[in-house]
């Protein structure tokens, strides 16, 4: 049986993120990163998973389908588009708690994987397990992330580095996203860092990743994207213009971690191959700034690795949104350097830590995370005729959810207008 209509009305405030110019289409850059497209007394009408119509109350209640639909009374909420999470390692055996003991203690995290540690003691660990063991864990995170206003995420491969177990960890992704609750985008990231296999002959592994391994992956059309850690201890410029070259002839799409722990050129090299998103970005140059800003490249910041490592030089955001750059926001949700599925602890950080403005954040945790996965005509703002994602919390005002850190005010989120998560039990199912 088709389900009712669903009006959300009355909401306290409605961030729609249209902007001041709707006609523009691409990610939003420099003041337009600041539009929210508030209606105070909103509504939402939803119908089949996707909305029918957005804007005042006492509008949107005189559409045809408003009569029949099942109402919410939303006086209490800030409604916003669900968060479009756009950086995350997802599938991982266990958490690193020990490590982070010991970077409490004065080890560097680079320290601890030059000694065998880091990525690659999840790499050992997780080369042992089945995907029946994977998955029950990462939907347990799935859960808690829509808890927290979360409706779509980027998953990255990258703890298997061979073929098998980077092949075992793509299908848990595959099969998770077919399950829900949360929408998941597969990226691969076989070039996380060089196997221990290979470790004498790092060049071998690249050929590896070039020959076998994205070839298979992109024709079991396991990824969308491909990844490369171009930083200190990882892959070169050199290697990663080699592995994303050929990831986009066999149709990936390429992305990169870049300039988080040393400045090695991952920046200029995302800009030159108009990568998709570049990543990290806390050592960035004055001259890559102005070379991501002119490019299509959308620079994604990920504060929680900074404060979970406990390091104090976070991304220049401001001087990006200044030079017109495409800012998002993610939480790189993983076991090293930043195990959290918070978005809005994410929000918190980017105000306070990188001076981006409560509006400016939301819009880059949102539509512009969209952006980065190619999929803004679907979702990331809330028009009529996209996806119905949608966050709710009881909060007063929007600049509240960065402002209160540290404790969960989502109260509940939709995908494609159904609940998948309902702390209130106030959505008709
Ligand atoms: O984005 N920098 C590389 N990858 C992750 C860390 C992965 C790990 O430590 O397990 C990151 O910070
Ligand atoms: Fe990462």
């Amino acid at each position: 049986m088709p389900r009712k209509p669903l009006l959300i009305a009355h909401c306290r405030q409605l961030l729609t993120l249209r902007g001041s110019r709707p006609e523009a289409s691409g990610p939003r850059r420099g003041r337009a990163l600041g539009e929210l497209g508030l209606i105070r007394d909103g509504a939402v009408l939803i119908a089949g998973g996707r909305i029918e119509a957005i804007g005042p109350t006492r509008r949107v209640e005189r559409h045809r389908l408003a009569r029949r639909a099942e109402k919410v009374n939303a006086r209490d909420y800030i409604v916003l588009p669900g968060f479009v999470d756009s950086h995350s390692h997802l599938i991982f055996p266990a958490s690193r708690a020990g490590e982070y003991e010991q970077r409490i203690a004065g080890v560097s995290y680079e320290e601890i994987a030059r000694r065998g540690g880091g990525i690659l003691s999840t790499v050992r660990s997780l080369r042992r397990a089945t995907g029946s063991q994977l998955a029950p864990q990462a939907r347990r995170w799935l859960a808690q992330f829509a808890a927290h206003g979360t409706t779509t995420l980027e998953c990255k491969s990258g703890y298997g580095l061979d073929l098998k177990s980077e092949i075992k960890i793509l299908e848990v992704i595959r099969r998770l996203s077919r399950e829900g609750p949360v929408e998941l985008v597969a990226t691969f990231l076989g070039a996380h860092v060089v196997p221990p296999e290979y470790k004498r002959r790092p060049d071998r592994y690249v050929e590896l990743l070039i020959r076998r391994m994205i070839p298979t992956v992109a024709s079991r059309n396991l990824a969308e994207f491909c990844d490369v850690f171009c930083d200190r201890g990882a892959f070169t410029p050199a290697q990663a213009r080699l592995i994303l070259t050929s990831a986009r002839v066999c149709g990936m799409d390429p992305r990169l971690h870049a300039e988080q722990l040393a400045r090695t050129g991952g920046a200029r090299l995302a800009a030159e191959l108009h990568a998709v998103s570049a990543d990290h970005l806390e050592l960035i140059s004055r001259a890559d700034i102005k070379r991501l800003a002119a490019s299509p490249t959308i620079c994604t910041l990920l504060p929680g690795a900074v404060f979970h490592l406990g390091k104090s030089t976070y991304a220049p955001a401001r001087a990006l949104i200044e030079a017109g750059a495409a800012v998002a926001l993610a939480t790189d949700f993983n076991p090293g350097t930043s195990p959290t599925v918070s978005m809005p602890m994410i929000l918190s950080l980017a105000c306070t830590q990188m001076r981006m403005s409560p509006a400016e954040a939301i819009v880059a945790a949102t539509l512009n995370g969209a952006h980065a996965l190619r999929r803004a005509e679907r979702l990331g703002s809330l028009e009529a005729g996209k996806q119905a994602d949608l966050a709710a919390f009881a909060l007063c005002d929007y600049r509240e959810i960065p402002y209160y850190f540290g404790t969960n005010l989502c109260r509940w989120t939709l995908k494609r207008g159904r609940v998948i998560y309902d702390a209130d039990g106030q959505i008709p199912r």
